[in-house]
């Protein structure tokens, strides 16, 4: 499998069929995922983190037009739940997500981040921080981080969209699913809804969906 490469000097790579569609579940799925959880009038305030493990570079190119990939779909979603689940609310609802954005090639996160100024977020939006590195050796810090943003409910969710199955061991998992995290995947792959235990080192697992069967819970 053709690795995805970004550079500044370069146009985005073009999108292949099969990302368009993963894309369209992820956007969907988040769609969904803001709404099931926010059907109470009278909630508040919806506190998410949004982790993406493997982000790439932001854009993709199909011929002509600028496709959003993983990371400004997530923030794209954000956003769009924060003006959808308002509309007609008497009672304001905070939507409060923050964003963690890894990829171990420095050149894939300075055309994210480049991605991201044009869309008007700043060096210095606290709610996104981008990560060079493996998303392996970030992970413990961005759970960490997570807690005490989130000491109680510590609601998230993981993409890891890997070039290759080898990519996710199944050790980084369960580190995630220790938390109560969600977790979707790319190839290899899974969607989870899962809740793990507060406290615990116990998960339970929801429905599995998985875009590739060599997956061991698919
Ligand atoms: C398929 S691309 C991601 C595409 C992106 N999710 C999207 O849809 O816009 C996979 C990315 O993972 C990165 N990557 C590969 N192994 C990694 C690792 N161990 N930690 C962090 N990033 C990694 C690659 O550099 C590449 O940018």
């Amino acid at each position: 499998m053709a690795e995805f490469r970004w550079h500044l000097s370069d146009p985005p790579p073009r999108i292949q069929d099969h990302s368009h569609a993963k894309l369209k579940v992820l956007r969907s799925y988040l769609s969904a995922y803001f709404d099931r959880l926010n059907v109470s009038p009278h909630r508040e305030e919806f506190k998410l983190d949004l982790v993406d493990g493997f982000c790439g570079g932001g854009t993709f190119t199909d011929g002509t037009i600028t496709v959003p990939g993983s990371p400004l779909i997530m923030l794209e979603e954000a956003h769009a739940a924060n003006d959808r689940l308002n509309r007609n609310r008497a009672k304001r609802l905070r939507v409060d997500c923050k964003f963690y954005f890894v990829d171990k090639e420095q050149a894939h996160i300075d055309h994210l981040n480049a991605c991201l100024a044009e869309r008007g977020y700043g060096p210095n939006d606290e709610r996104i921080v981008l990560r060079h590195g493996h998303f392996e050796n970030s992970l413990d810090g961005i759970v960490a981080e997570i807690q005490r943003r989130q000491p109680r409910a510590g609601r998230s969710i993981f993409l890891l969209d890997q070039a290759g199955f080898a990519q996710v061991e199944l050790e980084l998992v369960n580190r995630i699913f220790r938390g109560r995290f969600r977790l979707l995947c790319g190839y290899g792959s899974i969607l989870a809804p899962c809740g793990g235990l507060r406290g615990g080192s116990r998960w339970r697992a929801g429905s599995v969906l998985g875009f590739d069967s060599r997956w061991p819970f698919a």
